[in-house]
């Protein structure tokens, strides 16, 4: 069953208590204070198994490869309205816990067996994301393609993402508590992402 005002934020750094977790906290404190309903989720607490390719879940419309915690994100990810996915920029890329939580999205696609170039997202639809990351070399082309990374899957799933954006230049841990320029940004995209699942 969705839930109108529920946000599911997925925080991908190895790092506790990291940039990425810190943007976190202020997104959905800004997303509470709209009144949602908010939910962390950090990634490096979880055991989560890369996605095998066995290709069970196109008629299984279920992962069957692997009994692990994300079984129990799939129930999570389908009521929530609103998705954060928050990544450090590792290699030009997002890190690789996210990259294995993008790949284990896969259940929600229906690929039509007649042709299989058409598929299309199994999730209720009228969802909406945000998504960010933060690199410590201070160009936005040091970000390479993580922004991309989340966005082009989540679109795939029929996410629209009304909201992105990058933190260059930060290298030691929480050092976007020094910034309080994006912190506050970070607050006001979340209340944003809040206010937009009422219309
Ligand atoms: C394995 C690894 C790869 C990284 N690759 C990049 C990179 O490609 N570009 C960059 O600017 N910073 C890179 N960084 C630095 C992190 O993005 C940066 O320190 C960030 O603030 C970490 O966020 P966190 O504190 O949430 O983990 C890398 C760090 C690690 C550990």
């Amino acid at each position: 069953m969705e839930q109108e005002y529920y946000i599911l934020g997925i925080s991908a750094s190895p790092r506790r208590g990291g940039n990425t977790e810190v943007l976190m906290d202020k997104i959905m404190q800004g997303a509470k204070s709209e009144g949602a309903i908010v939910e962390i989720i950090n990634l490096r607490s979880l055991r989560i198994k890369q996605c095998i390719g066995c290709e069970c879940c196109r008629t299984a419309r279920i992962c069957r490869a692997h009994r692990d915690d994300m079984q129990l994100l799939y129930s999570k990810i389908k009521a929530a309205k609103g998705l954060v996915l928050g990544s450090p920029t590792h290699n030009y890329n997002v890190s690789a816990k996210m990259k294995i939580f993008i790949d284990r999205l896969y259940p929600f696609y229906y690929f039509d067996p007649e042709n299989r170039r058409y598929r299309y997202s199994l999730l209720p639809p009228g969802k909406k994301a945000l998504i960010y990351s933060v690199c410590e070399q201070p160009n936005r082309e040091n970000l390479g393609v993580v922004l991309e990374a989340m966005r082009l899957p989540l679109q795939a799933l029929g996410y629209q993402v009304i909201d992105e954006f990058a933190a260059p230049g930060f290298f030691e841990k929480a050092a976007v508590l020094k910034d309080e320029q994006l912190l506050n940004n970070a607050y006001e995209a979340g209340a944003r992402l809040a206010r937009s699942l009422l219309t």
